[in-house]
């Protein structure tokens, strides 16, 4: 399974500070464009991908909302901001993760947590950056995991912890973060 991680320092991390204008919400516009373009294809949903969303913002970071393809996961691309909220709203403050709704769960973790987690796991591990290998280069399997930024990028120390990670690159143009998973998505289809 290809997973994703989409990391927002701005991200907001309750469901209540999510209103009718979701740029204030630290930018779940482009939350809600990520989400579409990891699962969304004409007609049909991606069986075979996991987004991991660490949110940074305010007022209780960190949070880590887990979405997992999954024939009873309840996502419309009408109401994704609805399913971010509901996610946000009953995601626990103690540590431990705790299953939402089918194929959603929510915690409290770190992003430097989660990626030394997947690391232990053995995964081969990205992170994506204009400056970095072609993704044409590489040999994918389609279980690699992709670490992708939101409008800012990386702030500094994140960008020291990701130091000794594999560097990707999979245009010329710096892109928005859900088209860089477009991208992605097209290129593992195209080798496996
Ligand atoms: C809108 S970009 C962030 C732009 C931000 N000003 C910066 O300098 O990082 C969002 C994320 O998409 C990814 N990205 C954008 N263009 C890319 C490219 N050509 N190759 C690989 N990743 C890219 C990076 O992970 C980046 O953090």
């Amino acid at each position: 399974m290809r997973e994703f991680v989409y990391y927002s320092k701005s991200a907001v991390t309750a469901g209540n500070f999510i209103k009718d204008d979701l740029m204030k919400a630290g930018r779940m516009d482009i939350v809600c464009n990520v989400i579409i373009s990891t699962f969304f294809i004409s007609n049909e949903m991606r069986d075979d991908v996991k987004l991991h969303l660490i949110f940074d913002g305010p007022p209780k970071p960190p949070r880590h909302l887990i979405l997992e393809s999954n024939q009873e996961m309840p996502i419309s691309k009408k109401n994704i901001a609805g399913l971010i909220k509901k996610l946000l709203y009953k995601s626990p403050d103690k540590e431990g993760l705790k299953e939402i709704m089918p194929g959603c769960s929510a915690e409290k973790k770190s992003f430097e947590h989660l990626v030394n987690e997947l690391d232990k796991d053995g995964k081969d591990v990205f992170l994506l950056e204009g400056r970095g290998k072609d993704i044409r280069d590489l040999e994918l399997k389609g279980d690699e995991v992709y670490i992708i930024g939101d409008h800012e990028g990386f702030p500094k120390d994140k960008k020291k912890f990701l130091k000794m990670i594999d560097k990707i690159s999979v245009s010329p143009k710096t892109l928005f973060a859900s088209q860089v998973i477009t991208i992605i998505n097209n290129e593992i289809d195209r080798q496996i």
